[in-house]
Order: C-alpha cells, then structure tokens, then sequence
C-alpha cells in the first residue's frame, strides 16, 4: 500500500534542507522500491503568510491521514512581533499537540569523522551515542494558566504552569523504558525533584514502572547536574528521559557535544508509533536562501521515520549509512568544517548522499 508522506518544509532553510530530504525520499521511490506518495504542505511564518494561520486546518487534516511528517523548522524575525497566537512556533507545538506527538527522540550521535568539530576534546566524546526521550506535549510547555497580567499595584507578571499527571509520566516513562531496552538498558531520568514536587511525581512514577523492566538499570538525576555531566562526561549516558522544558535545553546542549546541531535528526511519536520527523535545529534565518545549511540531519530524520513509522529498518540504514559515506569522502557544510577547510554548499551536500545511496 502506497504511504503517505506529508512534507512541512517551514521557514528559514526549512525550505533548502527539506528540498534535499526529498530527495533522498524520491530516489529511494524511483530506484529502492519505497511505495510512498510525497505531499507538501504549509506550517509556520510560511502558513501565515499564505493562510494567516501557523497551522491551517488544511495542513492538520492532511497530517492526521499522513504515515509519516516530515518537518523542516519554524520563526523568523519577521514574525517576532506578531500577536503570540501567530507566532510560527505556536503553529509547531500545536500540530505536536493536536497529533498527540508526546514522544520525542533525541538521538545525539557523534560521527568518528567529526570527532574535531566536537567543542570537547575528542576522548570525552569519542563514540558518544545517546538518546534524550523528550515528553513533548505537556509541562511547562502546554500548562494553565499561563499568560502576562497586570497586579493590583500596576506592575505586569507573567506566568507559566508546569504540570505532570500519571499518566503522562507514565506513557512518555514507557517509551523510554522500552527505548532503553532495546539499546544497552540504561535508563536515566531527568528531573528537579528536590525543589519541584511535579517532579517529585515524577520520579515516582518512573520508580514504578521501573518494576515492569527489571532488564533496565534506571537511575535519576537532577536537571542541573545532568547539564554538567553531559559535557564532564556525556558517555556516562545511553538514555535519558525528561518533561519537555529540560528536554529541550538538554538536547541542544548534547546536540553541540556532537560537533554541530545541524547533524541531529529527531522523532515524535504518538502512542501508535505514528510521527513527525525533524532537525533538532531551527530556521537559522541568518544563513537562509544562501546555500550554507546543513541538510544532514533532515536526511537522518527520513532515516527515522523510514525506521519508526514506515517499517523499512532496511532503507533507514541505507540512509545513515550514505551520510556516514560523504563524511568519510570529505564532504563538509560550513558547521562541521575544520577551520579553513573546504566546504560544500547545501544542494551539493544533499546530491552527494543521494548518490552515496547507490554505491
Ligand atoms: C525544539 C525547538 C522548539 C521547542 C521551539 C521552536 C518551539 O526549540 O524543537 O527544540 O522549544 O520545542
Ligand atoms: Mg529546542
């Protein structure tokens, strides 16, 4: 049965890096026998330009029928002053939201070949391959009430929520268990229980579950000092699960251990395995439209959603692999060059792992 793809390319190089993931996905249809038909459709600043909407109603419906969703990234300066409900980024968390994405993977991995753009020395990070199981559609994130409001005495205050109920530890704790399992069975989560008792839940919760997995060795942390670990130590981790805010400045920060965030693929999963796939990085406006982008981990993030979503494990690694081949050939975007070495532009990076996939 034909799958189908929905392609959000976004703003920023959103539209470059996307271009090149497709691609990868329309050689892997032409030549590789993937049965997939490829729509485009508009999300973010692009959305609202087109539709004043950051996620138009025409785009939700056609991502619930999607097999799989392929993101590019959201925001510009542009739209910084638009009235928050405009705002790109609110079109990316509600599709998150509406579709239910609570689980997302955040794998950080480090190509041998890039070992000198890590900002740590090359034995701290040798070999490093982590996995950040980020919840997605809740806390702070998501939590009421939440907004600015003016105090009696006149002074203006703002708010936000952080919130956790059972079973939303529970389902992202599941995820991560069952990610932790089939990986070295290390768990670590990720928490600020000593201070927040959300968090105090929290790692209750992920004490129960922990009886259902005895093959997994869970261990807990608080947020500060896993931020310190990982760059004393980042090889000390295999899995860490986390709400959405630490989740978020965690993966940027293992992100950087790998040399660039232009290398980090991610999924979001709902509770079926369906997902959206998209880089770690943003829109980077200040280099879109001039060739620079790195398209790698767009193209790592069809890998994923080959794995996670369509079922073709087979492909994904055919894909990983392509990257792993241009890397070793040389080819380098501006982010992961050494310093004063050549480099390749966007469109000739995605071209290259294109024709890697043959050899
Ligand atoms: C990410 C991004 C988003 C987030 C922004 C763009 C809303 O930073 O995917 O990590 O905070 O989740
Ligand atoms: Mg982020």
């Amino acid at each position: 049965m034909t799958r189908k793809v929905l392609v959000l390319p976004g703003d920023g190089i959103g539209q470059e890096i996307v271009a090149e993931a497709v691609k990868v996905l329309e050689h892997l249809r032409s030549r590789c026998g993937l049965d997939v038909a490829v729509e485009h459709g508009l999300i973010g600043g692009a959305a609202v330009d087109a539709h004043g909407a950051p996620l138009p109603e025409e785009t939700l419906t056609r991502a619930r029928a999607a097999d799989g969703i392929l993101l590019g990234a959201v925001g510009g300066p542009q739209y910084d002053t638009l009235d928050r409900p405009l705002r790109p980024e609110r079109g990316l968390l509600a599709i998150r939201s509406e579709l239910e994405l609570f689980g997302n993977l955040r794998p950080a991995i480090l190509y041998p070949q890039l070992a000198a753009s890590s900002a740590l020395r090359p034995e701290v990070v040798a070999g490093l391959d982590l996995m950040i199981v980020r919840e997605l559609t809740g806390g702070i994130y998501f939590g009421e009430p939440r907004g600015i409001r003016t105090l009696d005495n006149g002074e203006r205050q703002g708010y936000n929520t952080l919130v956790y109920s059972e079973s939303e530890i529970e389902r992202i704790g599941r995820l991560a268990f069952e990610t932790a399992r089939k990986r070295s069975g290390r768990l670590c989560s990720v928490d600020k229980a000593n201070v927040l008792e959300v968090t105090e839940l929290w790692r209750e919760v992920m004490d129960r579950l922990a009886a259902d997995y005895p093959d997994v060795e869970l261990s807990h942390m608080y947020v500060d000092n896993a931020a310190m670990q990982l760059v004393r130590s980042p090889k000390q981790f295999d899995v860490i699960v986390t709400g959405n805010m630490f989740g978020d400045i965690l993966s940027d920060c293992a992100a950087m251990l790998t040399g660039s965030i232009g290398m980090l693929p991610s999924a979001s999963l709902d509770r079926h395995g369906r997902g959206m796939y998209e880089p770690v990085h943003g829109s980077a406006p200040d280099i879109a439209g001039q060739d620079r982008a790195n398209p790698l981990a767009t193209i790592l993030s069809v890998a994923m959603m080959l794995r996670y979503s369509l079922g073709e494990g087979a492909l994904a690694d055919r894909v990983e692999r392509a990257v792993g081949r241009v890397l070793d050939d040389g080819l380098r975007t501006p982010d992961i060059a050494a310093e004063g070495a050549r480099t390749v532009g966007t469109r000739a990076m995605g071209d290259a792992v294109v024709q890697a996939l043959d050899d």
